[in-house]
């Protein structure tokens, strides 16, 4: 601890910048000029963390890579992991899954919201209809790499995935999925008062039956929420269906991956869907839901909308609220103006996208 009366060097938030690969790197830096238009107090250190750096040195991550993250700053915010030149995709495991389960990010907050009618896909249906979080378990399940292989490249090869659930990993999430739906309200300012656990009990008996009785206890803790279950295959069809029941969604690891690029869509796609990897007490990390889609990297047309929503959510996580709500106003005002990227239906590149937000923000800042 130090002392009452030391003066700090900065009272700056401290923002790691960590853009990867393909797409991330076009993105990212499009986010941090929005954020510094809003003229927030903000210092931003980058790392070039990704498969450039992998295939230079063969460094993933640098010796203490983690504690230092922790340590030295207030947030991360991160681009995307993967490149055709890394088969393995050993860095963005090292990296991407490194932070999530090193640093114990255990909740993704995956929050789906439809911009504008235009962007959905589905028929007659308006942004107030599409306002859910997806809350995903984000340590363990089948991530954990734990299984192997045995016989390798015989006939009478095997191989293990072990889908990991603990009781202390599997109480946190469902516990955050209630604490969120107490403290979030939905965009038009009204309550929020459902949370669905979406598992595949019927199947995945052993861990299903553990998410069923823990779903069970912690929903009996809050009277004032409406306690609901769905199996996640007759999830996706209600998500296209109507996704106007869905409120708070807390799910594991695999199942929380698909269905947010299910829910991506419904959103206008995984250009514009953010998310968080959070432990409330612990240096959280934030990315766009995108990967880095390498057939149009370096081609300048990937929409940046996702990481500037992303940094905004980071923001919001940081304490700030005029600045996330100026970054957000202003994305909506992009998107009615089709001030966007050929995705979600403009002419603009990522740059010129990224830059008119930026301006709008500045000047109104
Ligand atoms: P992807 O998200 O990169 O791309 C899926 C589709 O969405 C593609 O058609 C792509 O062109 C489009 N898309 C994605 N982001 C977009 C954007 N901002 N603007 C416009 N279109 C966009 O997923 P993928 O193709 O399955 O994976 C590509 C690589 O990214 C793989 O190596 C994968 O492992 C990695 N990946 C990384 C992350 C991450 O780091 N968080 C997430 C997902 C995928
Ligand atoms: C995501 C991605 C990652 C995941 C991959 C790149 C390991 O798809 O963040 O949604 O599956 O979690
Ligand atoms: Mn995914």
């Amino acid at each position: 601890m130090s002392p009452k009366n030391e003066v700090r060097p900065s009272t700056k938030k401290r923002i790691a910048v960590i853009p990867g690969d393909g797409i991330g790197k076009e993105v990212i830096p499009q986010a941090v000029n929005v954020m510094q238009a809003t003229g927030a107090a903000l210092e931003f250190t980058e790392f070039d963390w990704g498969a450039d750096r992998y295939l230079r040195d063969g460094t993933t991550v640098p010796a203490n890579g983690f504690a230092m993250l922790a340590r030295d700053f207030d947030a991360i915010l991160v681009g995307a992991f993967g490149d055709p030149r890394v088969k393995t995709n050993i860095h963005a495991k090292e990296i991407l899954l490194g932070m999530r389960f090193k640093m114990d990010l255990y909740a993704n907050v995956r929050p789906v919201r439809l911009l504008d009618a235009a962007l959905c896909p589905l028929k007659n249906v308006e942004p107030k209809d599409v306002d859910f979080v997806v809350l995903r378990e984000n340590t363990e399940g089948v991530y954990t790499d734990a299984g192997g292989v045995f016989k390798q490249g015989t006939p009478d090869e095997i191989a293990t995935q072990e889908d990991i659930n603990t009781r202390k990993g599997v109480e946190r999430i469902i516990r955050y999925a209630f604490d969120y739906c107490r403290s979030h309200k939905k965009l038009d300012g009204s309550p929020r008062n459902k949370v669905l656990m979406c598992d595949k009990s019927n199947a995945m008996t052993h861990a299903g039956g553990l998410w069923q009785r823990v779903f069970k206890e912690i929903s009996g803790e809050y009277g004032d929420i409406m306690a609901q279950h769905m199996y996640v295959d007759a999830l996706c069809l209600q998500m296209v269906r109507d996704p106007r029941q869905f409120d708070v969604i807390v799910t594991n690891n695999m199942f929380g991956d698909i269905i947010t690029d299910l829910a991506a869509a419904l959103q206008g796609g995984l250009g514009v869907a953010a998310s968080g990897n959070i432990h409330p007490r612990h240096t959280s990390m934030f990315e766009p839901v995108h990967g880095s889609a390498p057939p149009i990297a370096g081609k300048n047309i990937a929409n940046p909308f996702g990481a500037i929503l992303t940094a905004a959510m980071m923001l919001r996580h940081l304490g700030f609220t005029r600045e996330p709500d100026k970054i957000e106003a202003t994305v909506l005002e992009a998107v009615r103006q089709k001030k966007t990227t050929q995705d979600i239906g403009g002419t603009m590149g990522t740059k010129e996208a990224g830059e008119w937000v930026a301006e709008k923000v500045r000047l109104s800042s």
